[in-house]
């Protein structure tokens, strides 16, 4: 059999399935990892020894100091690039970094549209985390964007720059915004930027594909999670990228066949921040209590989370899409203290059960989960679920066996990797990934 030569990270529902610590974990055997699709609207945390670490646009395999890209699909705030890689380098990582020349470029007024974009939708806001992330993927959708090659050269930089200002000048007075910018200003740091940006610019696609032919193991990371991707993701309460492992060859400049094996990750309960409907939503103490103690604050925004029980309705769904191979369950400890544990298995609409994810949100919210029940798991300290995971699968509570357990047989892929605990440490490793 081939020797498994790339792993692709996927979040198989809302984001923030603990994608970070997977990353960190297996990034410790992939000479690459790439960051493929979303920007800085992304928070991955890492923890080691009880130290966290928040990455937005930086990939999570700068902890082991492997080389890292930004490849094409990515949108860059170079500021925000700048400021995480100071901060890893004034911390003593080394991080080899890689940036495409052709990736998209965040301006400060994207983020300004992104906030009078929300305004103007009303409902159907998605509650964005105001990142410029959906305004710079439009800009590059139009074929106005400006991308690192652009910022590296100031003579297509500045052909390009008047007609970019003259549209979103219109744009921003037609939402009701005020243009409040110096262009000339803007163009000066951003020109600035591109000189820094110079040493690190590469074509990621050359040297990805040449760095396989090579032999080298690359790790994709994927940012958001599948349910908030904007063809397959419950739109338009989503992000503006293809944040499903589809989005991978057109991200990175890899042909699918390269994409050796997909890893899902789910949490063991749910989490959304922003807007659209949530079925399994708990807004209950119930809700309080898994909110509180697994911290589900944004990374990125520090917004609380919303949060519900497990939906394996659209995670049958996103596993149908991503066909992975393997999946991550993430945060079990956090359900620890409760009595009952609820799995939703079906929605139901009209007195009629359903089995599959509806996709459209107007029918979603027409939608009340079916329940299953389970006995639940007692509390534990953190440092107790550490000792638990040194001795691995068997040591785990009976009942957060059997839940594994059932969420794999009811979702067909076997569990891999559990995680009960934000450290590095605290993962069991059921089959190797790589
Ligand atoms: P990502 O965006 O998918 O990387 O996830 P985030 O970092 O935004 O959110 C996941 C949060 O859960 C982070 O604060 C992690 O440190 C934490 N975390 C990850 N895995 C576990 C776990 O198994 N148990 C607990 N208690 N926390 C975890
Ligand atoms: P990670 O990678 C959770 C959500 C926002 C909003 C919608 C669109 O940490 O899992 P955007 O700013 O992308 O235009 O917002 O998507 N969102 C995330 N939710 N985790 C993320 O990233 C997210 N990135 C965007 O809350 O509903
Ligand atoms: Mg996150």
């Amino acid at each position: 059999m081939k020797p498994t030569q790339t792993v692709a990270v996927i979040g198989s529902s809302w984001g923030d399935e603990g994608k970070g610590k997977l990353v960190d974990f297996l990034s410790k055997t992939a000479d690459i990892v790439v960051r493929f699709q979303g920007g800085n609207n992304a928070g991955h945390t890492v923890v080691i020894n009880n130290k966290k670490h928040s990455f937005h646009l930086l990939p999570s395999g700068v902890l082991q100091n492997k080389t890292v890209v930004i490849s094409n699909g990515v949108v860059i705030d170079p500021e925000v690039l700048f400021t995480e890689l100071d901060h890893i380098q004034s911390e003593g990582y080394k991080p080899e970094l890689i940036v495409s020349s052709t990736a998209h470029i965040i301006f400060p007024f994207h983020n300004y549209i992104d906030e009078l974009e929300e305004k103007h939708k009303d409902y159907h806001a998605a509650g964005t985390t105001k990142r410029g992330i959906g305004p710079s993927y439009s800009d590059k959708a139009a074929r106005y964007g400006i991308r690192v090659f652009d910022l590296v050269h100031p003579e297509f930089f500045k052909a390009k720059w008047d007609n970019l200002i003259d549209i979103k000048k219109k744009m921003i007075i037609a939402l009701g915004g005020n243009w409040c910018y110096n262009a000339e200003e803007i163009f000066n740091q951003y020109v600035e930027f591109g000189r820094k940006l110079k040493p690190y610019m590469r074509d990621t696609a050359y040297f990805l594909n040449e760095s396989l032919d090579d032999g080298k193991l690359i790790l994709f990371e994927g940012a958001q999670g599948a349910l908030l991707g904007l063809d397959h993701g419950m739109y338009p309460f989503g992000t503006s990228s293809t944040t499903w492992a589809g989005g991978i060859p057109a991200g990175a400049g890899i042909s699918p066949k390269r994409i050796d094996k997909i890893i899902g990750i789910i949490k063991a309960y749910t989490s959304r921040v922003g807007g659209g409907p949530l079925p399994t939503e708990l807004k209950d103490e119930t809700g309080n209590y898994i909110r509180e103690h697994g911290h589900e604050y944004g990374t990125t925004t520090g917004r609380p989370r919303r949060v519900g029980w497990i939906d394996l309705v659209n995670l049958k769904y996103t596993c149908m899409l991503n066909r992975y191979d393997a999946l991550a369950i993430s945060l079990l400890d956090v359900l620890g203290g409760l009595l009952k544990i609820k799995l939703c298995v079906k929605y139901i609409r009209n007195g009629q059960e359903l089995d599959k994810w509806p996709i459209h949100s107007e029918i979603i919210n027409e939608c009340t989960p079916k329940y299953i029940e389970m006995p639940g798991w007692k509390n534990l300290h953190e440092e107790e679920w550490s000792e638990i995971a040194v001795q691995g699968f068997i040591s785990l509570p009976e009942e957060m066996r059997n839940y594994i357990k059932f969420i794999e047989d009811y979702l067909g892929v076997p569990i891999a990797f559990i995680s009960i605990g934000p450290n590095r440490k605290d993962s069991i490793v059921r089959y190797p990934i790589w």
